[in-house]
């Protein structure tokens, strides 16, 4: 009934503008026989409003504005606000970003859908990264737990809480590649590897958008930041990336092409320059890479402000110049640069830009709105009622729980301390990050309330058997709410030292809970030392002092460099940001509730020395010593190659075993190997494992990885149990790119490793 009568408004609105137009048209038949006529495709009906759009409204689809203001209250007065809104009305503005809860969302649409003369529905764009209000563990996290199917999960609750409050554009998923723990924003992707990035990336576009786009809990995804800003220099944010065709085309370049396989709405460009070029101005990548040899027909997005950022690079000569650069370039939409509305249309009048161009961007971003069912119903995304049911539902807060679970990864047990026995225990819980209830929400969590995590101490007390005690010990970092600036500067305080040695002192066993807080990663939180922040190594070695029976708890966003922990404490267990269900799941996790199964998605360092590091590094001409004490090969004088903990890897409370791999070798007839492994549960309760399988060809025309994944599989036993996994290799799986970006399978020998990390031993041969 009131989607009925919003349809009827919208119609008569629109109908009432159409009359105020110039150059009039009989806005009831355009209505029924063109926008609402299921007899045409969506493409036709993208074309025939084009037809009915002036130049400047073209280019008004492609410019998208932040809404930092109140919709609902008195028209801004002054400064961009008072522009913003002024262009809103003339119809100028295709897009708003960081506009959410369905009052505002419907109070800026009205404003499009009213005022303007075409009525055109904006796209509502927002930053839901790893969950709307009920967060899920930051993307790293959860590419830990290799699980695709809850990955997906996680992707749609995210939409469904999202597409409630209005939203119905994520800037997700991240698919930024990174072999560099510096790099902040680590926390949004998949980590270092193409294979698990390419799974997640389609996973996640799966969930967001589901089988039906115009679905009102479903929302457009984007795939971000074409391309190569995983590559910044020295893992520095908004650094400069230089990288060659091996690197763009086999480690960059997979998850943007399975996203758009996996049918990704729109693109995001980067911040970066791409071998002396802003991702945001190259043509290559936008027109000739995305648009024609992937024939992607979706919409590309700058980032934030770069369209404006090429005159800063050194690329643009000035504003006009770089509005010209970046629509040549195949940049759809401008995000906050301020640039299209200003400049496009005068460098089209000036020959400046091809108009075809301007047709061609607004056409995708209009049509991505048909398939989003604005057209039918631009408050679709409207519903208070909905938003009221689903946002935080218990059954959101289980999924998330059940992914936070599933993220966590143990990195070393010894002497079994874990499980926790469930009483009879005097649990010491140090660290401040214990009880805090906003920080394992982790960054990039726009929406979510302040302290509406379960911290780990509140997931500790869940239990009720063992006497529980806290002392903070130390803070992370300065600030306690408010400026997050004050969020990334570590505290030097040790005065809460004493307390916490003292509480160690009469304790069974202490839980520590160290790490980064949420703000010292993401955008422009790159580190150059990636140790425990502040005091915490200093309050670790203080407590391990007095007692040794240590579970080191880690919050992060990124790998930390730890020899010391990794070296002496027993027990160490990886539990990142893991969202709004934090503490329950690593209580369930530390009293073996649940059986910890993550795996590594990016190799921990042992030093910053070390970085970019990386599993799927190439053998080199000089890979080892001929003689010992020998220089002349690829190593460091003061440090070893190998990571402290290996792409991969995770432990579990039981163990697992394997056979030795066997190959079946069909290739010549049907293009396949199969290699099957037989696993099985050695040790004393049931347990997952992702059995993982590399491959290494040993020699090709362009050199391969000593190791690359290419297949795994999770497997759940019980103790004793075996179980046999077969993987299928295919062309895919056994090729590789050139540097002309050309797909090669070339005979030869291969090695193929089938184990539980990227350095597993057990291995077969075969020959192509
Ligand atoms: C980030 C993007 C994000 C955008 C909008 C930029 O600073 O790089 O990833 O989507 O802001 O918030």
């Amino acid at each position: 009934m009131k989607l009925i009568t919003v349809r009827i408004l919208f119609f008569f609105a629109v109908l009432q503008l159409f009359s105020c137009k110039q150059k009039e048209i009989d806005l009831l038949s355009f209505k029924t026989s063109v926008l609402q006529n299921e007899s045409l495709s969506v493409d036709q009906k993208v074309e025939k409003l084009l037809d009915q759009m002036t130049l400047e409204e073209k280019i008004g689809q492609m410019n998208q504005y932040s809404g930092f203001w109140d919709f609902t209250g008195p028209a801004p007065k002054d400064g961009k606000a008072a522009t913003k809104m002024e262009n809103l009305k003339k119809g100028w503005v295709g897009s708003m970003l960081n506009v959410s809860g369905v009052k505002d969302v419907k109070a800026v649409q009205k404003i499009a859908i009213e005022e303007s003369r075409l009525g055109i529905p904006l796209i509502i764009g927002f930053d839901v990264i790893h969950g709307y209000k009920t967060i899920s563990p930051i993307p790293l996290a959860e590419a830990a737990s290799w699980d695709l199917e809850a990955i997906k999960i996680s992707a749609q609750v995210a939409a469904q809480e999202a597409s409630a409050a209005g939203i119905n554009w994520t800037f997700a998923p991240m698919v930024d590649i990174s072999r560099d723990a510096r790099w902040g924003r680590v926390m949004e992707g998949a980590g270092e590897d193409p294979y698990l990035g390419s799974k997640i990336a389609k996973a996640r576009v799966s969930g967001f958008q589901g089988s039906d786009l115009s679905d009102p809990s479903t929302i457009a995804a984007c795939a971000k930041h074409f391309a190569a800003y995983g590559f910044v220099e020295a893992g520095r944010d908004y650094n400069t990336a230089d990288v060659g065709a091996a690197t763009l085309n086999s480690i960059i370049m997979p998850p943007f092409k399975a996203a758009k396989d996996a049918g990704v709405k729109t693109f995001m460009n980067s911040f970066n320059d791409l071998n002396g070029i802003p991702a945001t101005g190259d043509t290559y990548l936008q027109r000739t890479v995305l648009k024609e040899n992937w024939n992607f027909d979706g919409f590309i997005v700058s980032d934030w402000g770069s369209i404006s950022e090429m005159v800063t690079h050194g690329y643009a000569r000035d504003d006009n110049h770089a509005a010209e650069l970046a629509i040549n370039a195949g940049s759809d939409m401008d995000m906050e640069s301020h640039l299209y509305v200003t400049e496009l249309a005068s460098l089209v009048k000036q020959g400046k830009v091809d108009e075809a161009y301007i047709h061609d961007a607004a056409s995708r971003i209009i049509k991505v709105k048909f398939e989003l069912g604005l057209f039918d119903d631009p408050y679709k995304y409207c519903d208070e009622a909905r938003e009221a049911s689903v946002i935080g539902s218990e059954k959101n807060q289980s999924s998330v729980l059940d992914l936070a679970k599933k993220s966590i990864v143990l990195l070393k047990n010894q002497n079994n301390v874990l499980p926790l026995a469930k009483k009879g225990q005097k649990i010491a819980v140090i660290g401040a990050l214990a009880s805090d209830k906003t920080s394992p929400l982790g960054n990039w969590r726009l929406a979510a309330d302040i302290n509406s995590a379960v911290s780990l101490l509140e997931g500790l007390q869940a239990y009720s058997g063992n006497t529980i005690t806290y002392a903070k010990g130390a803070d992370v970092v300065i600030g306690k709410t408010g400026f997050v600036s004050e969020l990334t500067i570590n505290t030097t305080d040790t005065s809460g030292f004493k307390e916490a040695i003292m509480l160690a002192k009469k304790s069974d066993v202490v839980i520590m809970a160290l790490g980064e807080h949420a703000m010292q990663s993401g955008e422009g939180r790159s580190r150059a030392y990636l140790g425990l922040p502040g005091v915490q190594q200093e309050l670790l070695e203080a407590i391990f002092a007095v007692n040794k029976n240590i579970v080191l708890v880690l919050s992060n966003g990124r790998p930390l460099t730890i020899p010391w922990a990794a070296q002496n404490i027993p027990t160490i267990l990886e539990g990142w940001h893991l969202g709004t269900q934090s503490g329950n799941a690593l209580a369930q996790v530390l009293y073996g509730d649940y059986n910890p199964s993550g795996k590594l998605p990016m190799s921990f360092p042992r030093s910053v020395g070390q970085l970019p590091l990386y599993y799927n590094y190439k053998n080199t001409g000089r890979p080892s010593p001929v003689n010992p004490g020998q220089v002349f090969w690829t190593h460091y004088i003061d440090q070893k190659n190998t990571p402290q903990y290996p792409f991969g890897f995770g432990l579990s409370y039981t163990t697992f075993s394997y056979s030795k791999p066997m190959v079946f070798h069909t290739y010549s007839q049907d293009k396949q190997v199969t290699v099957s492994v037989k696993v099985t549960n050695t040790g004393k309760r049931e347990g997952k494992e992702t059995v993982q399988l590399y491959l290494r060809d040993l020699f090709a025309s362009v050199i391969r990885p000593i190791r690359e994944l290419k297949g795994f599989e999770q497997v759940v036993l019980e103790p004793g149990q075996t179980k046999e996994i077969t993987f299928t290799l295919t062309d895919q799986e056994l090729g590789f790119f050139n540097n002309q970006g050309i797909w090669l399978v070339e005979k030869g020998d291969f090695e193929v490793y089938v184990g539980g990390d990227s350095q597993t031993k057990n291995k077969t041969n075969f020959k192509l």
